[in-house]
């Protein structure tokens, strides 16, 4: 898309309009600065390889921003800044496919590509058939249709004939270009089909956020690709950062005959023209058994990817060959998907306890028939709250299909209501609590009974076994059991019991030799200097997840300065709405935290950021940026990652000029090459990293 002349020039321009700002501005430039911004998008979302840090492509993004505003005259429908939403859309217009989306056949073992290939042998009268593989990609199709090279329409698969129009989304999406130069081989109107994703990482987050709120998270990133594609908040769809692969062009109206001939090259045109194709995933080979070894290299690899697939394509590559071959009406004869192991798996609904966690929600869970799923067994499955219950038509005793993809929690996707016999019954939800007898109540804007009896011993367990958690004061060799069993003897009580344990009596337990007792000491002593975000988030205040507890610990130096904070002042922190706001408010003026928290403090347990201390007074990674690459030795990449952040550094995503030190553990690959090129950036050895870290 760029060649190496033209990269440099584009960020020689950058760094002009960075140096300059607002004064260079005018009408003549405007569209310079549109170009620069569409390459930086370019790098970060199609090449996953951005030039320049997020905070600077915000000052040249506001800059067009501002630019346009004054100049409403000079506004385009192609500039970067029109894909901001655009508000509530009331509904999506039905629209007609240029061409039917169809689906495709699907195979599961070699037999069925080489039979599937002999029929592509006979029909062409051809003795060997290059075939292009690629990715299957599981999110949700898309049709893209762009109209002298602008993005005109953009549509669901709907039922393959007519979709959902929805152009305002798939202008949200960063990796799909509101123009592209189609003309430059010669197309005045193209459509093209791909899948929108959202890649496991960003589902993840999204999936905490949402059980955060106790909302029912998604089964897979495909539903939550297609529910995303669907909203009518554009400004939300854009939150979701979704992410689009193109892999086929479906119809071409054109001048000339400058169009690639084959599937692969048409990959490469969608890649020259600034689309996320998978050109660099696909594998062009000849003859069905090297379809075959590859297809089973790749599957071997799913797990390391980024996004999830649920299979390959086999396509023929000649696109002479594929309109020779044709379609059945039901998928193309010239391409054929072979499927993965499924991650699915189908059970019975034997069961439904209720558990009661730390905020006193009441989760029915369900006990299944144990059933192996994406390499592990499960035999119990969360089915978070009576709404959902209702939603999935759930009864005991149904047969159910359950789904559980990377390392997503399992689901429960659906029952198979046909299945019924008439034994099955309804889930009874309870009206007290299962573990202190309380009233359970349910407040109208939320979809979960709670146990209000904050005393309830089932709720004080969850708050303690949560704030001894890794990811919170990451307590080691206390653990669930631990708490329980302390519990129930009566050593524990609440949280500041934690450091305030009998030893002795702990002793005499069965299974706590002495060696035991030093380590459950030790860890116990050493997390009262945990960092401050982690006691923040091992509180287990209402909404605030690890993310916000983060953002919390950077405000303040001390934690108590938070009883000083109003409602407002705690909205202005990044990502703190109106709910979590109010929520942090009413935790930090409720007497019983308050007199907790105090007894924690008095306990020897540091309230203080110390972070934020320590980078005040010049810790040798303050204000440093770092990046790893290759694999490291002595230290787990995420342990390395905490300990620059724990010193006052920072964690960029790529190589750039913002970049300070490089990290090169064994095996390091074109970061290393990369970074080389930029002068400034400093080339370490993890040896030399370490000698950097103060001494612990
Ligand atoms: S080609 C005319 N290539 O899988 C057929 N489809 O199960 C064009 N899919 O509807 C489809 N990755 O949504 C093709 N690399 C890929 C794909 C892919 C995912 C989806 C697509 C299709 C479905 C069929």
């Amino acid at each position: 898309m760029y060649d190496n002349e033209q990269t440099k020039l584009l960020q020689a321009q950058t760094n002009k309009w960075l140096n300059a700002g607002s004064k260079e501005i005018t009408a003549h430039f405007i569209d310079d600065l549109r170009n620069i911004l569409r390459f930086h998008e370019y790098r970060y979302y199609v090449q996953n390889d951005p030039l320049i840090s997020d905070a600077e492509y915000d000052v040249l993004y506001k800059l067009l921003e501002r630019f346009e505003k004054e100049n409403p005259s000079l506004l385009a429908d192609d500039s970067p800044t029109q894909r901001v939403g655009k508000g509530l859309v009331s509904s999506f217009p039905k629209v007609q496919h240029l061409v039917p989306m169809l689906s495709l056949e699907n195979s599961y073992n070699a037999a069925d590509l080489i039979d599937w290939d002999r029929k592509v042998k006979e029909l062409s009268s051809l003795a060997e058939i290059e075939y292009c593989v690629e990715p299957k990609f599981d999110g949700a199709s898309i049709s893209l249709i762009y109209e002298n090279d602008k993005l005109s329409r953009s549509a669901t698969r709907g039922d393959g004939v007519v979709g959902d129009e929805i152009t305002i989304n798939t202008r949200q999406i960063k990796s799909v270009p509101l123009n592209a130069k189609f003309s430059s081989y010669g197309i005045y109107q193209i459509e093209i089909r791909g899948e929108v994703l959202i890649n496991k990482n960003n589902f993840k987050n999204f999936n905490d956020k949402l059980i955060e709120e106790g909302i029912p998270p998604f089964a897979n990133p495909r539903n939550s690709a297609a529910g995303s594609l669907r909203i009518k908040d554009t400004a939300e769809v854009g939150r979701r950062n979704l992410e689009a692969f193109l892999y086929h062009v479906s119809y071409i109206t054109t001048t000339d005959k400058r169009q690639p001939l084959t599937h692969s090259g048409m990959l490469d045109m969608l890649w020259n023209l600034g689309f996320r194709s998978p050109k660099k995933e696909a594998l062009v080979v000849t003859g069905i058994d090297k379809v075959i070894q590859h297809v089973k290299e790749f599957e071997n690899k799913r797990d390391t990817l980024t996004y999830e697939i649920d299979g390959m394509v086999v396509k023929v590559n000649d696109l002479h060959l594929q309109e020779q071959l044709g379609m059945t009406s039901h998928h193309p004869r010239w391409a054929i998907a072979f499927k993965f192991k499924a991650r699915q798996a189908t059970s019975k609904l034997l069961a439904v306890n209720f558990q009661v966690g730390r905020t006193g929600a009441v989760t029915p869970v369900a006990r299944i028939a144990a059933v192996a799923v994406g390499g592990v067994t499960v035999s119990s499955i969360s089915i978070h709250n009576e709404e959902y219950i209702k939603e999935k038509n759930l009864m005991l005793g149904d047969t159910i299909l359950i789904e559980r993809s990377g390392d997503v929690i399992p689901q429960i996707v659906k029952s198979f209501t046909e299945l019924r016999t008439g034994e099955e019954e309804a889930i009874q939800f309870p009206t007290h609590c299962p573990v202190c007898g309380h009233l359970l109540f349910k407040p109208a804007e939320d979809a979960v009974w709670r146990c209000i009896n904050i005393n309830c011993p089932a709720q004080v367990v969850e708050r303690i076994i949560h704030f001894v958690s890794k990811d919170a004061m990451d307590i080691k060799s206390f653990g669930e059991a631990n708490v329980r069993k302390f519990y129930e003897l009566g050593l524990l009580k609440d949280v500041p019991g934690i450091y305030q344990l009998n030893y002795e009596a702990i002793g005499q337990l069965p299974g706590f030799g002495k060696k035991s007792l030093g380590n459950l000491q030790d860890a116990i002593r050493s997390s009262k200097t945990q960092p401050l975000h982690r006691l923040i988030y091992g509180l287990g205040i209402r909404y605030v997840g690890e993310t916000t507890a983060k953002t919390l610990a950077n405000i303040v130096d001390e934690l108590l300065e938070f009883t000083n904070y109003s409602e407002e002042q705690l909205q202005q922190a990044e990502d703190v709405g109106i709910k979590v706001a109010g929520s942090i408010y009413r935790f930090f003026h409720d007497a019983e935290n308050l007199q907790m928290l105090a007894k924690l403090q008095q306990l020897g347990i540091s309230l203080t950021n110390q972070k934020k201390q320590v980078a005040g007074t010049g810790t040798p990674l303050a204000g440093q940026t770092f990046l790893f690459t290759g694999t490291l030795t002595q230290l787990k990449r995420s342990d390395a990652e905490t300990k620059v952040e724990e010193n006052g550094g920072e964690i960029v995503s790529g190589v750039s000029s913002k970049l300070n030190y490089l990290v090169v553990g064994e095996d390091a690959g074109s970061k290393l090459e990369k970074a080389k090129k930029i002068q400034t950036i400093r080339i370490i050895s993890e040896e030399e990293f370490i000698k950097m870290l103060p001494v612990s």
